[in-house]
């Protein structure tokens, strides 16, 4: 039932997304119903026709969807950022710990007030939840129609720009961004997975993603994949010393992380790498060095108050190309076919090192116009 549904919802969102874009002043309803009646001529389906409700008025919006522990500690960056939007261009959604309420009593924003998820779950970092908390915050952003980019961020995710050059770049883009690509030495496919998931398909990447809305409705109405992830794509346990040569048969055991493969690899089975600029907006600087203890691989560096000055800064939004080792594959980056710096955001910040963003009035003073100098 609920299949049906979306299946109409889907294709209702295809047609339209591209007229909104190109002809987002003009449309009318006589086009909206042309359109319904084009579809079910198309695909020879009986479905209802759909509902005009799904058409919005006004510009398109960003949707922001923060995946947070508990609250936003990086707030009062995110309240100068969205000081200086544009409130019909943009929503957000929190999903946080079941219950929190966001109000003048846990946010110093009040962009934040009471916009987190009623149905949120319990998130185990690292499992399967944690994606299932990403669609639940992409269904609940599909929800208004007017949401036409979906960019997914953490807790200590800062924008590196004002709204105005975020929501440009990513709105000229009729692609997602997600990050994505082969690892074949990796080992974390499960041969278990096939056939429903072939390793030809298997893909790896960044969990922070700015998708399109035909995307984030693959994404929500993927039952399939998701149902693979949850029963195949696991943590390795932690070694327990009480559980003795057990822990040899535990450690062999395939250890996945959902969050990094599940959206790459959904969209390479639904052969949608075409409709992708295969990167990250996201930023993330890997401390490489691992402890014989942990034995796990890398781990992101926090930006302190003292290493987020100018001129990491500066480097950071001077980055152009990004190299993709496993694939020998130069990523140039760009936003509609426009060379662009690649990162909007960048992770993991300290609230120190917010804090001197703000002051360096990295969001509120923008200060590179090659994007709109050249797409203007
Ligand atoms: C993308 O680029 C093409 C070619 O330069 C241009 O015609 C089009 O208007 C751009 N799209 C958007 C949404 O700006
Ligand atoms: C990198 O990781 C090592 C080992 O875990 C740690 O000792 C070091 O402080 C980390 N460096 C930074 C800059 O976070
Ligand atoms: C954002 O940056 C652009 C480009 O420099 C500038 O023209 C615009 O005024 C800035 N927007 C806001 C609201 O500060």
């Amino acid at each position: 039932m609920a299949v049906t549904a979306r299946g109409v919802k889907k294709r209702h969102v295809v047609l339209t997304r591209k007229m909104l874009i190109l002809f987002f002043a003009s449309l009318s309803c006589v086009l909206v119903f042309a359109l319904a009646t084009l579809s079910t001529l198309h695909f020879n389906n009986t479905k209802p026709p759909i509902p005009v409700s799904r058409v919005f008025h006004g510009p398109p919006k960003i949707a922001f969807l923060f995946l947070v522990r508990l609250n936003l500690p990086l707030d009062f960056l995110w309240d100068a950022f969205f000081q200086n939007g544009d409130v019909s261009r943009f929503s957000i959604y929190v999903h946080s710990a079941p219950g929190f309420v966001l109000d003048e009593s846990t946010t110093r924003s009040r962009f934040f007030y009471a916009r987190q998820l009623t149905n949120s779950i319990q998130v185990s970092w690292g499992e399967s939840s944690m994606i299932q908390a990403e669609r639940l915050l992409l269904a609940a952003a599909l929800e208004d129609p007017a949401n036409q980019r979906f960019v997914l961020l953490s807790d200590s995710c800062v924008p590196l720009y004002n709204f105005s050059y975020v929501y440009n770049y990513v709105m000229v883009s009729p692609r997602s961004f997600v990050d994505s690509f082969l690892d074949a030495k990796e080992g974390r496919y499960n041969p278990k997975m096939s056939p429903k998931i072939p390793r030809e398909k298997w893909r790896k990447g960044s969990q922070w993603i700015t998708i399109v809305r035909k995307h984030a409705e693959v994404i929500v109405d993927d039952d399939v994949i998701f149902s693979v992830f949850k029963k195949y794509c696991k943590r390795r346990p932690p070694i327990d010393t009480r559980k003795g040569k057990l822990n040899l048969k535990l450690q062999k055991q395939h250890n996945c992380i959902p969050d990094e493969h599940y959206v790459q690899t959904l969209l390479a089975m639904h052969d949608l790498e075409g409709e992708l600029e295969r990167r990250a907006l996201t930023y993330t600087l890997w401390n490489q060095t691992t402890t014989k203890m942990e034995n796990k691989g890398w781990h992101p560096i926090t930006f302190s108050y003292a290493n987020a000055g100018p001129q990491r800064i500066k480097e950071m939004k001077g980055i152009n190309h990004v190299y993709y080792e496993t694939e020998y594959r130069i990523e140039w980056c760009r936003t509609n076919s426009t060379h662009v710096p690649c990162f909007l955001f960048a992770r993991k910040f300290s609230q120190g090192a917010a804090m001197r963003l703000l002051s360096e009035e990295v969001v509120d003073h923008f200060d590179v116009s090659a994007l709109l100098a050249t797409t203007s």
